[in-house]
This record gives structure tokens, C-alpha cells and sequence, in this order.
């Protein structure tokens, strides 16, 4: 049955060779924000599941922080392809008014709609996947209203295991979205294979990066087996935050307006981490620059989680501009887990700051200002005022946007921070003259 179909692919990857396909979409210039079904419902999915999604990113106050994709996730399709045209089906039973018509829905609450599909012959829950039917599927889900699309990497049929198969099997799908003329956001989710953050920019606005996350803290689990570039070639699944942390090391430089490292769907709110650690991965996640996908339980969320996932100074360092990942600029290694300090910096040329310790025991920490990769001539010289972005304060704005607490200027050093146990703090450094005008310009 698929015999005809990998003959005709071996043919055109030989004719074509590894070809370029730009993105060049103009989407996604900063990480997509939004919510997918997968990592709390896996294939236990319908309609409802995904417009009750919708309705409570609006009515929770999501919606007004930022967040506007709906996703859905694998196991939305029927048995099978319509036998005569081969367009994709949704399933009848748990999808009974169709694919459009929840689309339709989401748009109307002002939100944009996602869907998933696999570049293979089936999806990874072994639903009919696209592989060969890239053009048709692509021009189904404009119809439908679509405005993103997950494509996955499960049954690819032995077409991976170099970047020029993998990348021109991406290319199909990369194409024929193009050609609907309907502006699709393309997150390809291939974990990682053949080095995908190398050459996914080239095709998409995301890229996953590594194996699928766990809703775990930390900890080595054999099947998320990656440490090195060098021991990389499968790349799982149960895989801890600060090991997709780590790992994402590797990759900081390919992230970018247009094209970013996905690391994942988030596990906040999913109830296997606790507040801290929840805080320290949705800090990270948002200033890597990944895509900030929700995955838990929206309408049966809590105060607390809530409070996290709408810290408007953590998307805002999200969204910059600038879009430029913070990079490591030092690890201290504990006899379990360690301290680790992160910097970037932002379009208006202050530089933000992650301290994190993904140690059992609190730990203190200074930030030495020759360390951060300031625009100021001499950063070890220069005052900057810092703001913490995790103590929330309602003064100080900066395009409508609060700052965190107003902690004081400093020269040289921040000293002796204390972190608690898998604790993250984020600050932002802002040259004290850009601290004067930026008062000044909110005084206007
Ligand atoms: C995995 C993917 C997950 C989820 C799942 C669905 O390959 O990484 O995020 O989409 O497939 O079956």
C-alpha cells in the first residue's frame, strides 16, 4: 500500500537533493502564545474539550495576557481518509459538527484555532497521518480556518536519519501551506532529529528541540536519554524540565523573529510540580523564547497557577522584540543539581537575568555585572536599576507593562541573592539613564 509512495519519494529526494524552502511567512516574529490538548488529555478529546479550552482562556483573563492559540492535538480524526476525494475526516462521534465548525467557534470568541497532524504515514496515536497527501490536507485546514499547524514525526517510513531526507519531508508540508495563501503558523515537531534546530528555520516558526517533556522537575530517565550533541540520535519521551533546560544550551543561537526553539508544551498547572519549580519552568520556557503553550486543565486551574502563567513582565521578556534567547553564563555544579545564571538582552537595550537552582537546598548567588551582555560601554562601571519580575509591583510601567518590584540601583554586583529550593528569580538590569528617560516617557 505505501510501496508506490516511498518509490515516488526516493525518486524526488534524489532529483532534489536537499532543497531550501524559506518559511517566509511573515507569522510568528515572536513565540506563538496559546493552549494545546495534549499533555492533560492526550486522546481523550471532543469538542467540547477544546471550546471549553476557549471560553476559559477568555473569561480567565488568558486571553487579555496574550495567549490566542487553540490547539488541537492528535486523535481528532476519523477511522479514515474520505475514500473518494482522500481529504482529511474529523471524528464523528467525538467531532460530530467538524473541524470547521469548532474553528469557527474559537475564531468568534477572538482567538486563533490549531490542529495537528504527522509527517508520516500515521500520527503518533496511529491516526491516518500526511505523508503524500501534504497539498490536499494543507488546503483542507485553510478551508477549515486554520491558523497553525503541529506537524509531528511519528511512521516517517524510514524517510529521516539525515537532515536532507528529514528537511525535504518537511519541505512538502512547508510548501503546500504556503500555497494555500493562508497565513499557517508551522511548528514542526521532529524532537530534535538530525539536528533540526540547524536547518527547521529554514521551514518553519518552531521547531521542537528535544524529547516530549514529562511533568517533572528533574531527573535522568533512559528514555530521555540526551546529554550530548555528540551521544544524540533518539530523543524520547519523559523528559524532566531542567533536562530540556540543559539541553536547549546547546541550541540558544538558531532562536530568532520568525523561527524559534519549541521546547515543549508547558506542564504548568498539571499538579507533579510544585509552585516554585512551576515558576522556574515557565520563567526559563518564556526566556528561551520558546513558543509558551499551555497544557493543563484551564477550566479546573487554580489561583496560583493562573497567577504564573499571567505574569505580564515574564511574557513581555517573552515577546521582545528583539527576540533574542538568553544564552548561560555560568553553572556552579552541587553534589545534586546546581546554580545556574542566564542573561539576554531586550530591544531597549537593558538585559534580563535568570537565576536558577535546581538543587534540593536553597543556595545563595550574586550577579556580577561583567558577566551580562550589556550595550553599556563598561557594564562593571555602569548603575543599573533592577526590577525582580517575580515580586509583582503596579508601578513603573513601560508600554502598559509592569516591570516587577523596583529593587534599587547597583554597580558591579548584585550580591548574596537567595534562591529556595528548585527556585528561579528573573530580574531586569536597566542602565540608569534608560531608567530616567523610561520614567520620564510613562510621566508623558
Ligand atoms: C508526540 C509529540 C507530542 C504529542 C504526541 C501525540 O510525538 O511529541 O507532543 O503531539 O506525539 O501523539
Amino acid at each position: 500500500m505505501f510501496g508506490p509512495l516511498v518509490l515516488a519519494y526516493s525518486a524526488a529526494q534524489l532529483l532534489l537533493g536537499s532543497p531550501v524552502v524559506a518559511v517566509e511567512n511573515g507569522l510568528a516574529r515572536t513565540p506563538p502564545l496559546g493552549w494545546n490538548s495534549w499533555n492533560w488529555f492526550a486522546c481523550d478529546i471532543s469538542e467540547e474539550t477544546i471550546l471549553s479550552a476557549a471560553r476559559a482562556i477568555v473569561s480567565t483573563g488568558l486571553k487579555d495576557a496574550g495567549y490566542e492559540y487553540v490547539i488541537i492535538d492528535d486523535c481528532w480524526h476519523a477511522p479514515a481518509r474520505d475514500p473518494i476525494t482522500k481529504e482529511p475526516l474529523a471524528n464523528p462521534v467525538t467531532f460530530p459538527s467538524g473541524i470547521k465548525s469548532v474553528a469557527d467557534k474559537v475564531h468568534d470568541l477572538g482567538l486563533k484555532f490549531g490542529i495537528y497532524s504527522d509527517a508520516g504515514s500515521e500520527t503518533c496515536a496511529r491516526r491516518f497521518g500526511s505523508l503524500g497527501y501534504e497539498q490536499i490536507d494543507a488546503k483542507t485546514y485553510a478551508s477549515w480556518g486554520v491558523d497553525y499547524l503541529k506537524y509531528d514525526n511519528c511512521n516517517n517510513e524510514g524517510f529521516s536519519g539525515n537532515e536532507s531526507i528529514s528537511s525535504w519531508r518537511f519541505s512538502q508540508m512547508a510548501k503546500a501551506l504556503n500555497e494555500t495563501g493562508r497565513p499557517i503558523v508551522y511548528a514542526m515537531c521532529n524532537w530534535g532529529e538530525d539536528h533540526s534546530w540547524t536547518w527547521a528555520g529554514k521551514l518553519a516558526n518552531s521547531w521542537r528541540m528535544s524529547g516530549d517533556i514529562s511533568d517533572m522537575f528533574t531527573g535522568y530517565s533512559k528514555d530521555c536519554p540526551c546529554t550530548s550533541l555528540l551521544n544524540c540520535t533518539t530523543f524520547g519521551h519523559h523528559c524532566s524540565a531542567t533536562r530540556i533546560i540543559d539541553w536547549t544550551a546547546y541550541m540558544v543561537n538558531y532562536a530568532g523573529p520568525g523561527g524559534w526553539n519549541d521546547l515543549d508544551m508547558l506542564e504548568v498547572g498539571n499538579g507533579n510540580m510544585t509552585n516554585d519549580e512551576y515558576v522556574t519552568h515557565f520563567s526559563m520556557w518564556a526566556l528561551l523564547k520558546s513558543p509558551l503553550i499551555l497544557g493543563n486543565y484551564l477550566t479546573k486551574m487554580t489561583p496560583d497557577i493562573l497567577d504564573i502563567i499571567t505574569n505580564d513582565a515574564i511574557i513581555a521578556v517573552n515577546q521582545d522584540p528583539l527576540g533574542a534567547s538568553i544564552k548561560r553564563s555560568w553553572k556552579r555544579l552541587l553534589e545534586e543539581g546546581d546554580v545556574q545564571m542566564w542573561t539576554g538582552p531586550l530591544a531597549d537595550g537593558s538585559t534580563v537575568v535568570a537565576l536558577m537552582n535546581t538543587s534540593p537546598d536553597p543556595q545563595t548567588a550574586t550577579i556580577s555585572f561583567k558577566d551580562i551582555p550589556s550595550k553599556s560601554p563598561n557594564p562593571e562601571t555602569t548603575t543599573f536599576r533592577a526590577f525582580d519580575l517575580w515580586q509583582r509591583s503596579s508601578e513603573l510601567t513601560r508600554s502598559g507593562t509592569r516591570w516587577g518590584l523596583d529593587i534599587g540601583l547597583f554597580q558591579g554586583q548584585i550580591s548574596d541573592i537567595t534562591l529556595k529550593r528548585h527556585q528561579t528569580k528573573v530580574f531586569m538590569l536597566v542602565p540608569q539613564v534608560r531608567t530616567t528617560l523610561r520614567i520620564q516617557e510613562d510621566a508623558e
